[in-house]
């Protein structure tokens, strides 16, 4: 288990404002624990009565969970929805269509605003876009595209007339794509000449093409181009397209594609313990429920708010928190084309007040790196810039530590505005375990307790309930609506992983250790228990850039390590054995420089080792298994203290012991 005891610990309990709890959603622990009593009683009866609420269904459901094929859960199975009704259709019928739906602010600072009428017209034309391609209900779309409007709207019109989406974070390489566009069977690309960011340009258009050379997509007919900068791109006749004359005459209405409740409105690859990414697919509507849900329980989102998430559309949480909740609700939405320094570290704070944002949602990673940025220049402190609108901010992807949940609370929130410290994943659809603003007292480092109608619980290597106060895994005893529904492709994969045997089958395997606190029952998240580590709130797997690394010709072995980083969370370290003898100085830094760009090049710069060790050979059992856990201690420096009578060779501990 990571390490629970060197886990800093906070005490200090700091209660939601008295005004908040008032108008909240959930207000008031009574509020909360009068919700769980009621799914305590009635669990499917409570979703059932939530779906009914919260969503538009063409056809009504009839049964709530089908629990006869488990672990392969469905909800809502007889229902039919669209996802893309629900979040636009909708709001102009209650009112909302002139509303602004999206601020959208590129990286250079302009602005634009996007009410929901037209968003609607937009995803209108670009789902009619579609469909003049021939593309349609099942098909698979791969999104590869910047923060933008269009970038969102692609999703909706994915959605609007039934295709599964499959977005690919801008930071992929060309191999990365190509792996996915052939995994998912994708009969388009949807892709913009370049994305822009931080003062830069950067190619999306010809990694396309790159990956598309790599040959094997056989299911590929089109690539559909937003042009963003509008500067030259290479061009293949007869299977590329403008999107603006794809677009182009296309009618502004366009009736969606009624689908099952089960029906797979995204595929979206994550990594896990092998070298190959999962796709994690997700269903429709309980998808959706649970996104309207946590937007009113977590972020207590009401009409007036301006909401800002800054993750990017290709993670979960740029699905879940800005392309499908936030609209689903019917918010105002900030969506940032660039990143947090440019022109200067003091973006996020300019952009809060001149946009008046009122909820803020960002990672760990962002807030450490604007800490140190605020230490270094007091002119990006967020004490130089008006954030009196905020009333809650929120935290994502990683855990927060108790120091930088104080500084965000101090300086960002000025004291009165609650942090939800929301713990999920890729796989959860939406938050699990998270303040509620209007009821949870906070306690920084800790994501406090699961929300309503999930039944997260710490069990053992056996499945037996550990009692608080002790670490152990993280599970979710109960299916819920929003659950990731298999692995594309992957099936027996999906059960491995995530409902093993060991645990008898049917409880969620999250992937994390945790410790709930003794007198609270509050849960603290001690990290994966798995080979994925989390570098800026991004899931790498090590196997992943292992794969990568002997992919090299020079190459013989290798083995990733997470270390403990001060920004980033994690950061990675591999320690590798090359076919040649091992290099030392000016050589060592030449081929780790030469093996870091292969590492960005193989899967993307986000997978980079931060730190490269050369070895003669790695530490190893008598049988051959290479002793990770002695490299994470070396990794971090420390004196090895463990037991390493089981080790063939020791000797090698040393030379391994110095970063080079
Ligand atoms: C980690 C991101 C601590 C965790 C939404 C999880 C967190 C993985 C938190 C999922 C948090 C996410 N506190 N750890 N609040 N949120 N994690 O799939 O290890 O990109 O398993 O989803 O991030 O990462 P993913």
């Amino acid at each position: 288990m990571a390490d629970i005891e060197t886990f800093k610990q906070e005490n200090r309990v700091f209660a939601p404002p008295a005004e908040l709890v008032k108008h909240a959603a959930i207000s008031g622990m009574d509020a909360y624990h009068a919700l769980n009593a009621e799914f305590a009683k009635d669990y499917e009866g409570t979703w059932a009565r939530l779906a009914k609420d919260n969503l538009k269904w063409h056809k009504p459901f009839t049964q709530t969970l089908d629990e006869s094929n488990a672990p392969f859960y469905k909800w809502f199975a007889d229902g039919q929805v669209n996802v893309s009704y629900n979040c636009l259709d909708v709001n102009l019928e209650n009112g909302n269509a002139d509303k602004t739906a999206v601020i959208f602010e590129s990286d250079d600072g302009k602005v634009t605003r996007v009410s929901y009428r037209e968003l609607h017209q937009k995803v209108c034309q670009f789902a009619n876009g579609l469909k003049s391609l021939g593309i349609k209900k099942g098909d698979r779309v791969v999104i590869y595209m910047p923060m933008s409007v269009e970038g969102v709207a692609a999703m909706q019109a994915c959605a609007r007339i039934g295709a599964t989406h499959s977005v690919v974070f801008g930071g992929f390489s060309a191999k990365s794509l190509h792996e996915r566009v052939i995994d998912a069977g994708a009969v388009a690309v949807l892709t913009a000449d370049y994305q822009v960011r931080g003062g830069k340009q950067l190619p999306l258009k010809s990694i396309v093409d790159e990956a598309l050379d790599m040959g094997g997509c056989d299911t590929l007919k089109h690539v559909v181009v937003y042009k963003r900068a509008g500067a030259e791109i290479n061009w293949v006749e007869g299977r590329d397209l403008w999107l603006s004359d794809v677009v182009a005459n296309q009618s502004d209405t366009c009736e969606p594609e009624w689908v099952d409740a089960e029906h797979p409105l995204f595929i979206l690859y994550t990594s896990g313990s092998t070298g190959k990414p999962k796709g994690v697919q997700h269903a429709s509507a309980g998808y959706l429920l649970w996104a309207v849900l946590t937007m009113k329980w977590t972020f207590d989102i009401k009409p007036d708010d301006v909401y800002w998430c800054t993750a990017d559309i290709g993670w979960i949480t740029g699905h879940t928190y800005i392309a499908y909740g936030p609209l689903a609700v019917g918010a105002t939405q900030i969506v940032f084309e660039g990143v947090p320094t440019y022109p200067n570290a003091g973006r996020f704070w300019d952009m809060v007040a001149r946009h008046k944002a009122t909820i803020f949602y960002t990672a760990p990673t962002a807030i450490r790196s604007l800490i140190k940025a605020a230490d270094a220049d007091e002119k990006v402190h967020p004490k130089q810039y008006d954030l009196s609108s905020l009333r809650i901010l929120g935290s994502v992807g990683e855990p927060i530590n108790p120091e930088a949940w104080m500084w965000y609370y101090k300086n960002v929130g000025h004291e009165n505005c609650p942090i939800v410290d929301t713990f999920w994943q890729t796989e959860t659809g939406g938050h699990m375990i998270s303040p509620l603003p209007g009821a949870t007292p906070q306690v920084p480092g800790s994501c406090t307790l699961p929300l309503p109608g999930i039944t997260a619980a710490i069990v053992d290597e056996t499945g037996n309930d550990i009692p608080n106060g002790n670490g152990g895994i993280l599970v979710v005893k109960r299916p819920w609506p929003s659950m990731i529904r298999t692995i594309w492709n992957d099936p027996e994969r999906f059960k491995k992983s995530y409902f093993p045997e060991e645990l008898g089958g049917k409880i969620y395997l999250a992937g994390d250790g945790a410790v709930r606190n003794k007198e609270t029952g509050y849960f603290t998240i001690t990290g994966r228990i798995d080979d994925v580590l989390n570098v800026s709130g991004h899931r790498m797997g090590t196997m992943e850039i292992e794969s990568a690394l002997v992919a090299n010709s020079i190459v013989a072995e290798a083995a990733v390590v997470g270390k403990p980083d001060e920004t980033t969370g994690e950061s990675i370290c591999a320690f590798v054995v090359l076919k040649r003898p091992r290099p030392t100085g000016d050589e060592a830094k030449q081929i780790a420089k030469e093996l870091r760009d292969w590492v960005a090049k193989e899967i993307g710069p986000i997978a980079k080792p931060k730190e490269i060790r050369f070895g003669d050979n790695l530490p190893k059992t008598r049988s051959g298994k290479i002793m990770r856990r002695l490299l994470r201690v070396l990794a971090k420096g420390e004196a090895i203290t463990q037991d390493v009578s089981t080790l063939e060779n020791p000797a090698i501990l040393d030379q391994l012991k110095e970063a080079q």
